[in-house]
């Protein structure tokens, strides 16, 4: 690892909450990583949780799946709960780079993001959640960059993927790319698709809130960014895609905002014209829809309750139709599931004015992986972390709140995700 580590700071990576069902995953990854033996020297690294128990269990289920009895002895536990503020002190103050799996972020993020910045460790995290990550870069950019320290959220399948999915997709454009749309396609085995508890309550939350986006947004004041070429119409809430061959809806997950956060990042210290982007997600044939839209509208009614909260997050397999569940999915079907993310873009060839006319040139990129929820999440953090940790230099300006794409579009994450079985490539495009 190129970031050194010292005996007053001795881990390159804390995984926090690394007892819960995506930190068991992380445990693994880091674990992985770690004994690849990385040309910058060995990656010393410890887990983090609030109970010893259930660290050493973590521990010990992950030396036997993983076959490395060495995990149970050489990896080092620190005890820290989010609401004791003494605890997540001594945990920062030992580490280079917290990865922080403790959600939901909106209840359980800021005092961890607080604790990192106040005691000089970086930190990442898989947060999809717009409200939180937008509050941290409003009240925490400035803090973190006196301290030097990095902020990135959303580094799990929210958002990379589509961030840097959009960079890739301008880096292989030929002129300038004005205009993206993206679909998503899941699709799992004979078992069906299930995410975790968490993801659900943090949907439940996020949804009931979502007006507080809204007066958030206006507290930075920022100014629109300008559209640059042909604006792009906004297509309606549910059409039939040419694209991917099935009906679509907007994507309603934390990609645009993450997205559009980086587009004006790169606007305003790097003076690239903002891309226009939409996002969608596939949803198979019209009985899927009728059964979406019901489920949709009956879950938006739910929500705004504190009675219709309570009853979607003490049952979220009867209220997702099993597409949540506290137990999270099976094995069997994170091996079935996987995901891809198509990019249609249009532009201006080399040789036009993006201000005449409409666009004359297009492309089309693709971002593939394994199961997006676990195992592609768990490979963009930990990359992410190895990005941070080996590319500092490369990151913006000293320290502050991030985006994925805005801290890393000049490292190599892309090539790293590449060799870690998340596939950038351009397509044909039809
Ligand atoms: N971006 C993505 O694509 C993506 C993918 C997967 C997950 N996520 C997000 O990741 C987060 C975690 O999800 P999950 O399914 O892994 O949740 P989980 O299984 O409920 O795990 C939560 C973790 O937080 C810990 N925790 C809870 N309260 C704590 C406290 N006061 N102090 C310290 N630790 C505490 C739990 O520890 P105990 O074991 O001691 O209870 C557990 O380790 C969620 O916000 C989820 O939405 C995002």
């Amino acid at each position: 690892m190129a970031a050194a580590v010292t005996s007053r700071r001795p881990y390159h990576i804390i995984v926090f909450g690394a007892t819960g069902f995506t930190g068991r995953f992380v445990v693994d990854e880091v674990a992985r990583c770690a004994a690849e033996k990385p040309a910058g020297g060995p990656v010393k690294w410890a887990v983090a949780g609030r109970s010893r128990r259930r660290l050493e269990e973590t521990l010990e289920q992950a030396a036997e799946r993983l076959s490395m009895p060495e995990l149970r002895t050489d990896t080092e536990i620190i005890v820290a709960d989010v609401s004791i503020e003494e605890s997540l002190a001594v945990m920062c103050q030992q580490g280079v780079v917290v990865l922080n799996c403790v959600g939901p972020y909106r209840f359980y993020g800021e005092p961890v993001v607080k604790a990192c910045i106040e005691n000089g460790a970086h930190y990442v995290d898989i947060s999809g959640e717009p409200q939180f990550l937008e509050r941290m870069q409003l009240e925490y950019h400035t803090k973190a960059s006196d301290k030097g320290v990095y902020v990135i959220g959303s580094c799990g399948f929210d958002s990379i993927p589509a961030d840097l999915g959009i960079l890739y997709t301008r880096r292989h454009f030929k002129g300038t790319l004005t205009a993206v749309e993206s679909f998503l396609n899941i699709s799992s085995g004979p078992e069906g698709l299930c995410g975790h508890d968490a993801t659900w309550q943090s949907a439940v939350y996020g949804f009931a809130d979502s007006g507080s986006l809204r007066q958030l947004r206006r507290k930075f004041g920022h100014k629109p960014l300008p559209v640059v070429g042909a604006k792009v119409q906004k297509r309606g809430f549910v059409f039939f895609s040419k694209e991917i061959e099935q009906y679509v809806i907007p994507f309603i997950g934390s990609d645009p905002s993450v997205v559009k956060r980086t587009q004006r990042f790169l606007y305003e210290e790097e003076q690239q014209l903002p891309v226009q982007y939409s996002a969608y997600v596939g949803v198979g044939g019209l009985i899927s829809v009728v059964k979406l839209f019901c489920g949709g509208l009956f879950f938006w009614f739910m929500v705004k309750f504190g009675l219709g909260r309570k009853l979607l997050t003490t049952f979220p397999s009867f209220f997702s139709f099993g597409m949540f569940s506290k137990a999270g999915p099976t094995i069997k079907q994170i091996e079935d599931t996987c995901f891809s993310l198509t990019f249609f873009g249009e532009g201006y060839s080399e040789d036009t004015d993006p201000s005449q006319g409409r666009p004359n040139a297009k492309i089309c990129t693709q971002v593939i992986g394994a199961e997006p929820g676990y195992v592609a999440t768990v490979s963009t953090m930990v990359q992410s972390a190895v990005t941070l940790l080996n590319e500092l230099h490369s990151l913006p300006r000293r320290g502050g709140v991030y985006t994925p794409g805005a801290a890393f579009y000049k490292t190599t994450l892309i090539d790293r995700l590449h060799n870690h079985g998340i596939k950038f490539s351009v397509r044909d495009h039809q």
